[in-house]
């Protein structure tokens, strides 16, 4: 599914979709530039999941904990070099939790994420423009495309 943003509201918009769609285990890959809006789209969807503590880019923690709905692990694999270096953190603890997980730029870790998944790939446009390709397997990710169809209904 193919999403055209025109705004930062709509971002944010989209960013409530997602939060209201997440369930323990859910994990959301977002790729894409730098600057593309991995991060500021992660901040809308915390805000959404009830994440009071200002999420920030963990690009040299890797992994930051947040207490929403359920728990909320944000992880930038930017840096990631090995699949050694994901199990040193620990990653299958937090991808095969009671929490939802969100991974900026995810394709450094292709070989070890779940099959079960949504993966949100943002391009960036001109100004505030940005289009969102949208692709998963499961029950969340099914969820995810009917909701966010009954979005593109009711705003354009
Ligand atoms: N529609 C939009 N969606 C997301 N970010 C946007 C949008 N329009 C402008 N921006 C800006 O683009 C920048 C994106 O940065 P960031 O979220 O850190 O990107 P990334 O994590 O992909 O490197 C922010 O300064 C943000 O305010
Ligand atoms: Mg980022």
């Amino acid at each position: 599914m193919k999403i055209e943003i025109r705004d930062l509201k709509d971002t944010e918009k989209i960013g409530k979709v997602i939060a209201g769609a997440l369930e323990k285990g859910s994990v959301v890959c977002l790729d894409g530039d730098l600057g593309a809006g991995k991060t500021t789209l992660t901040q809308f969807i915390a805000r959404e999941f009830g994440v009071n503590e200002y999420v920030t880019s963990p690009t040299f923690t890797i992994i930051k904990e947040y207490e929403g709905k359920l728990p909320f692990y944000h992880m930038d694999v930017y840096r990631i070099e090995s699949e050694d270096d994901m199990y040193d953190l620990g990653y299958e603890e937090y991808i095969y939790s009671d929490g939802v997980t969100i991974i900026e730029w995810s394709n450094n870790i292709i070989n070890m994420l779940p099959e079960n998944r949504i993966n949100i790939y943002i391009q960036r446009g001109y100004g505030e423009t940005r289009i969102l390709n949208i692709i998963g397997k499961g029950l969340v990710y099914d969820k995810l495309i009917e909701e966010l169809k009954n979005y593109e209904n009711t705003c354009n």
